[in-house]
This record gives structure tokens, C-alpha cells and sequence, in this order.
């Protein structure tokens, strides 16, 4: 049985054993005030001076799951502990993790450009511009992972810098030799200008302004469970509502009423799926800053609306951004729980201080969450874009709040405190949700949220699929408009092998698919092959939906097991040199590997770690551990599945409503033994926490006897008529979702 947040809700019930102690390190005068803590299992905190109040582990609200902690292999770590130094200078703090010759580094929350970390600076600030890789990102995270099995969290909320693996210190008792007499000696200008690697060295991380920090260390003993045991520290993963893995489309900003309504009857009548439309500024009386009120003139029936929509089985989501406006009913009960500068005109509630958090929840369960919205878009949580002078839409890093919190520290967490208070509102309805966020930041695996950014870079949308899963956070690599249908398809291979599958169209008048160029969208001049655009659109919706179900066990995993759901290759097969700069596909649950294509070829190279592997499209098999060239057509799946798996696939659906029954067919990939799992619950309620939830085991088992007889007797090469597949249903669950109609083998 699986063990959820609350089989382990009483802290009491695990036996925490705190350990003080003071490491008697001679050199120094600092070591010797490092504090040594055991936090749970395979966790631990070291710690000197006096830490900030408002680290980014304060505002953790989900309580370890210390069970499934304890269940994971043992581990240690690959140095001892004593060999990260930690001090205080009148600068700030300084903390030096030692780095191995070739280790490689990755995380600081979802970067955007980078990948590997290894070699660079990395200041992750929140922010939606990479400039030049410096690490700013709409999720930074102040913690990374390493290929030797690790993970290190600095417990701060203030603006940090890594230095991974770049510095070279001064060993006072060395005679100064080493590289530079390499360098006397170059024989050319390209030596005597060649990077230097340090080699084996250390991470060092610079704190200004820290009295005192705090470092949490996450051990593996691998770099899946070290990230395993990052998210099941901060409270397990998220498991979103079902229906939030189907389609999300957003209507134009200025939509009204009743062009809402003609929009969900498009998607009905075409056959298209889609599960929530989301409404865009307009719908509120006054947004930039936000009143939080219905606009009656574009709106005049909002619950009219809520309910039609329930009807036809769409869920609403509402765009809003959290700085109340003058005219807003929240604006005098946050006035004295504000920061002391404006945005927009609008108060910055200070969410540091769960007493105005609680103003702003109270009002979106009455006036929203209990009416029947089903979720938010949290917009401008992710400071101005500071890599521009002319931005500066944002409260400043010198404001101040009344919990204490400064501007600085604020920013790092906002996007996760704002995503804290709204979760909270649903999580007390018994309802689940999927948001949309644009920051996140440490200890957020628990929410069910998806980023998304304006930013809109194809490649980097793909890198930050795998980059997402390094910290605990879920990517949304949305869809607007392209220039041209080839590259809409390809953006949308990519959307609907991510966390969520989103077409924001807050700006266009029609689908993408109809007109992929915003000025003839919006004159309403639809494109020629708009019809088969449309088909092909279906064709990979439909694609979608069929993996719902098998996305929605890979979430049960990452809410139980802290495994991400999406996660670079480098993460399963560290010792995988090959993988270690793959930034370009990704594995999506237990056996899919996922490597979408950019709009300008057909062509791409994929490579295949470690086993064999079968083409989706083509059911050809590949062996593991070469790089392969391959073809792919614009309504093609561009995954590929690990032999020796079982992929159960639904008959795609155009909506997931509460009765919704999924028809599943398993794909049996190979002639070896298999095994996979289905989760079934209610899809919708928190109940699955109490133990209403079922486990469907799904088994391929060959005798290794028989392989060759069946093969032998195979009917075709793809439909072979096994007779040793078999599920069973196990759990609480009163009701089933999931029909196992067919069996298909694929070898
Ligand atoms: C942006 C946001 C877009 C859209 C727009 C509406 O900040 O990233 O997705 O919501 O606001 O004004």
C-alpha cells in the first residue's frame, strides 16, 4: 500500500533523532561553531551563526514524509562531512561543498539556458530572462544535484552565487606551482587562453548580508534518489487534479461572455479535447493591479457561466496577479499588511505573515474556489525583468514588510508563498487544482502548479522540461502563435509531453491552428489549411489524453516517491557520460524517453541510454547506448519506449468528468517480464490521503521457458496473442476507472 502525507501526518509518530554537536575542526575558528543536525532520514543540516527567519525551509508548509524517507536505500555521501566549511565574515556567509574531479552539477531551480552547471557562476534570481546564463530564472532554486549522488540546499531566500567548480583558492602551504606553470610553458596563443578546469575542487557559495546559514544535504546514494529524497523532504510531490493533465486553452484577454461560450462549443463540436478554459485580465472590474471582481459588463452571469461550463465539463481558471488594486475589496483589510512600496498602484500583501495570506485565501474560497472555479493563473509574481533598466514594474529589493521580510527575499519566495496561500484555499475544500505560475522556488514539490513564461523560446521550453525536474518543479511549455503550422505542430509535440498541455491564446481571437499569424487571427482571416492543421492538432490532443492515465500514475509516484514525473536522462543513468549535457530529451514516467524536434527539420539525433529501446511510431527496436538519426513527421509522437515495459494507453476522451471510464489498452514493449502500475482514485478530492485509492498492477510474465515457443507462435509481428498478461486491481477505491480491455504486443 502506498504511504501518503497523511499515513504520516503525526510528526510525533517518527522518532526524530536531533543531534547537537560541535565538529572539532583545528584549522579553524568557525568550524568548530558548525552545528550537525539529522533531520530525517538520509537528511541532515549544518549550520552556523544565526540564520535569517524567512529561509525558504520557514515557509515549507508540508511536513516531511518520513516514512517513505526511511524506506529508501541507505546512503552516504561520497566525501565526509566535515569537509564543508561553513563561515561568517563581516561580508556575509560563505559555504565550500567539495566537488569531485568529474562531477557534474545540476538544478538552481529551472534554469533556462543552461544545463550542466558544472564550470559556471550561477546566481539564481527570480527573474523570466536567462541574460547570459547568470541563472536568473522564474524558479530559482538555491539547490543542486550532482552525479555523485547528492544534493545541497542553502537554506536562504536571499540573492546568492555558486561558483561551481570555478574558484581556485590559495592553499597558504603550497609553493604556489600548479597550472600557472603549465601556462608559463604554452606553446600557442589557443593554450596560453584555454579555460583552465580547476579539476577537482569545490562549489563556493557566497551569502552577503547572512549572519548565519544553514546547509541541507540530501544524500542518494544516487542522483534520482538524492532529488527522491530533496521532494519527499519538502512534503512529496504534487498529484494535480486528473482533468488538469488534459487540455488547458485560454481565451483572448477580452473575451466576453458569450464568445466563452462559443469557444467551448468549438472545442465540443470539433471533437477536440480540452478540460479548462482559462479567462484572461478582462474579467475582472480592474486587472494591472486587480480588483478581484467580476466585470458584469463583459461578464454579466458569472455563476451562470461557472455552471454552464460544469455542464459541458470544462473547469475555469482565472488570471490574476496578487497586487490588490485601490478599488479592490481586499485593498483595506491588506492595507496595514502590505510591503511599503506599490505596484501598479496595488498593495503587495505580505504573504510572510500568514494573517494576510488568510485575508487573501478567505476571499478567493468564498468569492471563487466555493462558487466553482477551479483554479488560478498567478501572473507577475517573477519581479520585472531585471536584466532591462527601463523594467522596473516591480516593488524594490530595499521594500520592507510588516512580518519583517525584506523586498529582496520577498521576490525569492512570492511566487511559492503566493502559490502556498491559494493551495491552501482548495486543499481545505477537499478539491484538487492544478495552478499556473510564473515563479516557484525551493521546497515546491507539493504544489500543483505548472510555470509557464512569456519568453517563448522553443529549444529552451524543451531544456527546461528536464532542468524543471533537477528541484522539485513541473514546466509548462505553452503554445501561442507560430510562424507557421509546422512550427505550431512542433511546439505542440512538445506541450503535450510536458507537465501540462497549454494553449495560451490570451492575445489571439482564434486557435493557433486556424491562423497560426496574430494580425490576420484576429481580422479573422483563417489560413488556408486551417482544416488540416485542426486534424493534426486532434491527432496529438487525442495523443494526450491517451497517456493521461499513465501520466497520472507517474504523478502518484512523485507524490509517494518524490520521483519526478519529467526528468533529464543525466538523472536515471549518471555514470552515463553520454547523458551528461543531454538537455534535449527527457524521460516522462517509468519507461518513456521523449526527444521533441524544433519547427526547422524532420531529422533529429536521439540518444538511447542503457537497454533497448522501441520507436513509438515505427515499433522498430533499438539498442541502448549509441546515438541514433530519426525521422519524424508533424503528427508523429516523437518517444520512444524501454523494452521490457508495459505502456497502458487510454482511448483518448475529449474530456476527464467524475464518471469518466478509461478504456485501456496495454502495450506490452518486448518478450521480457514486465510490470506496471496504474493509480485509481476519484481524481479529484484529497481522499486518496486517507487510503481511497486502488493500485492496478499490470503483468507481463514470460517463463523463460516459453519465450521462444510464443515467439514461435507469434500471430503477427505486432499484434502477438500472449496468454501470461494479467491485472490486478488491489485498495479502497470503491469505484473503477480504469476497463483493461486489450493487450497488445510490440516486439
Ligand atoms: C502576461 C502573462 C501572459 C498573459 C498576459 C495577460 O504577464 O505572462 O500569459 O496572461 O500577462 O496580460
Amino acid at each position: 500500500m502506498f504511504n501518503f502525507k497523511t499515513d504520516l501526518r503525526s510528526r510525533s509518530a517518527f522518532f526524530i533523532s536531533t543531534v547537537f554537536f560541535y565538529l572539532l575542526v583545528a584549522s579553524t575558528q568557525a568550524w568548530s561553531q558548525v552545528r550537525v543536525e539529522d533531520l530525517a532520514a538520509g537528511v541532515k543540516k549544518c549550520s552556523i551563526g544565526t540564520p535569517d527567519p524567512f529561509t525558504p525551509y520557514h515557509f515549507c508548509a508540508e511536513k516531511p514524509l518520513y516514512e517513505a524517507l526511511a524506506n529508501m536505500p541507505a546512503a552516504t555521501l561520497p566525501f565526509d562531512l566535515q569537509r564543508i566549511s561553513l563561515r561568517v565574515t563581516d561580508r556575509g556567509a560563505v559555504v565550500e561543498i567539495p566537488l569531485g574531479g568529474d562531477e557534474q552539477i545540476y538544478g538552481f531551480g529551472m534554469q533556462i539556458n543552461s544545463f550542466n552547471e558544472r564550470g559556471l557562476r550561477k546566481r539564481p534570481i527570480v527573474n523570466d530572462n536567462p541574460l547570459n546564463d547568470l541563472g536568473y530564472t522564474h524558479a530559482p532554486a538555491t539547490f543542486y544535484v550532482t552525479t555523485h549522488g547528492y544534493g545541497i540546499l542553502i537554506n536562504t531566500s536571499r540573492y546568492t552565487t555558486f561558483y561551481c567548480g570555478t574558484t581556485q583558492k590559495l592553499n597558504p602551504s603550497s609553493n604556489g606551482s600548479g597550472n600557472t606553470t603549465a601556462k608559463a610553458n604554452a606553446q600557442s596563443v589557443e593554450e596560453l587562453y584555454k579555460k583552465d578546469d580547476p579539476g577537482a575542487g569545490m562549489v563556493t557559495v557566497d551569502i552577503p548580508g547572512a549572519k548565519g546559514i544553514e546547509v541541507f544535504i540530501f544524500e542518494g546514494p544516487d542522483m534520482k534518489s538524492a532529488v527522491q529524497r530533496y521532494n519527499l523532504f519538502s512534503g512529496g510531490g504534487c498529484l494535480p487534479a486528473i482533468w488538469g493533465l488534459g487540455i488547458k486553452y485560454r481565451v483572448k484577454a477580452d473575451f466576453k461572455q458569450s464568445q466563452v461560450y462559443r469557444m467551448a462549443g468549438y472545442f465540443r463540436d470539433h471533437k477536440i479535447p480540452c478540460d479548462v478554459l482559462g479567462l484572461e485580465p478582462r474579467w475582472q472590474t480592474a486587472a494591472y493591479s486587480c480588483s478581484y471582481v467580476w466585470n458584469r459588463e463583459f461578464f454579466p452571469d458569472p455563476q451562470q457561466l461557472i455552471d454552464s461550463m460544469q455542464a459541458s465539463h470544462f473547469h475555469l481558471n482565472l488570471w490574476e496577479h496578487a497586487f490588490v488594486a485601490p478599488v479592490s475589496p481586499l485593498r483595506q483589510a491588506l492595507k496595514s499588511k502590505a510591503g511599503d512600496y506599490l505596484v501598479w498602484n496595488g498593495l503587495v500583501p505580505d504573504f510572510a505573515d500568514s494573517s494576510a495570506a488568510n485575508i487573501f485565501a478567505a476571499y478567493h474560497k468564498t468569492v471563487f474556489a466555493d462558487k466553482g472555479i477551479s483554479g488560478f493563473k498567478l501572473d507577475e509574481c517573477d519581479n520585472s525583468n531585471i536584466a532591462t533598466g527601463g523594467s522596473t514594474w516591480s516593488f524594490p529589493e530595499l521594500s520592507r514588510f510588516p512580518s519583517g521580510i525584506d523586498g529582496e527575499q520577498m521576490h525569492q519566495q512570492f511566487g511559492l508563498l503566493y502559490q502556498k496561500t491559494i493551495y491552501g484555499i482548495f486543499k481545505k475544500s477537499n478539491k484538487r487544482t492544478y495552478l499556473d505560475v510564473r515563479a516557484s522556488s525551493d521546497f515546491a514539490s507539493s504544489y500543483p502548479a505548472a510555470l509557464y513564461s512569456d519568453t517563448y523560446d522553443h529549444a529552451a521550453y524543451i531544456r527546461m522540461i528536464g532542468n524543471a525536474g533537477f528541484a522539485g518543479l513541473l514546466w509548462s511549455p505553452e503554445v501561442r502563435e507560430s510562424h507557421s503550422t509546422r512550427e505550431l505542430l512542433r511546439r505542440t509535440q512538445t506541450a503535450i509531453l510536458s507537465a501540462q498541455t497549454l494553449f495560451n491564446s490570451w492575445y489571439l481571437q482564434y486557435p493557433p491552428w486556424l491562423q497560426v499569424d496574430i494580425d490576420k487571427n484576429n481580422k479573422g482571416i483563417l489560413q488556408d489549411d486551417a482544416n488540416a492543421a485542426e486534424a493534426s492538432i486532434k491527432t496529438l490532443l487525442d495523443f494526450r489524453m491517451s497517456i493521461v492515465p499513465y501520466l497520472y500514475n507517474a504523478f502518484a509516484e512523485y507524490a509517494r516517491k518524490g520521483e519526478p514525473p519529467f526528468r533529464a536522462l543525466v538523472m536515471d543513468y549518471p555514470q552515463d557520460k553520454n547523458t551528461w549535457n543531454i538537455s534535449d530529451e527527457y524521460l516522462i514516467g517509468d519507461c518513456m524517453l521523449a526527444a521533441p524536434l524544433l519547427a526547422d527539420s524532420d531529422h533529429r539525433q536521439v540518444y538511447l541510454p542503457a537497454g533497448a529501446w522501441f520507436d513509438y511510431n515505427s515499433h522498430q527496436k533499438f539498442e541502448g547506448g549509441k546515438t541514433y538519426t530519426f525521422e519524424n513527421g508533424l503528427t508523429q509522437i516523437p518517444v520512444f519506449i524501454k523494452e521490457g515495459s508495459i505502456l497502458p494507453l487510454a482511448k483518448p476522451l475529449g474530456f476527464i468528468a467524475p464518471d469518466t471510464k478509461f478504456e485501456i489498452t496495454c502495450y506490452v514493449y518486448g518478450d521480457k517480464p514486465a510490470h506496471a502500475q496504474l493509480f485509481e482514485d476519484d481524481g479529484t478530492t484529497f481522499d486518496y490521503e486517507k487510503g481511497r485509492y486502488n493500485v492496478i498492477d499490470l503483468y507481463n510474465d514470460i517463463p523463460d521457458s516459453t519465450i521462444s515457443k510464443t515467439k514461435k507462435n507469434a500471430v503477427s509481428k505486432n499484434k502477438t496473442t500472449f496468454s501470461k498478461t494479467r491485472s490486478t486491481r488491489t485498495g479502497n477505491y470503491k469505484n473503477e476507472k480504469y476497463i483493461i480491455s486489450r493487450w497488445v504486443h510490440i516486439q
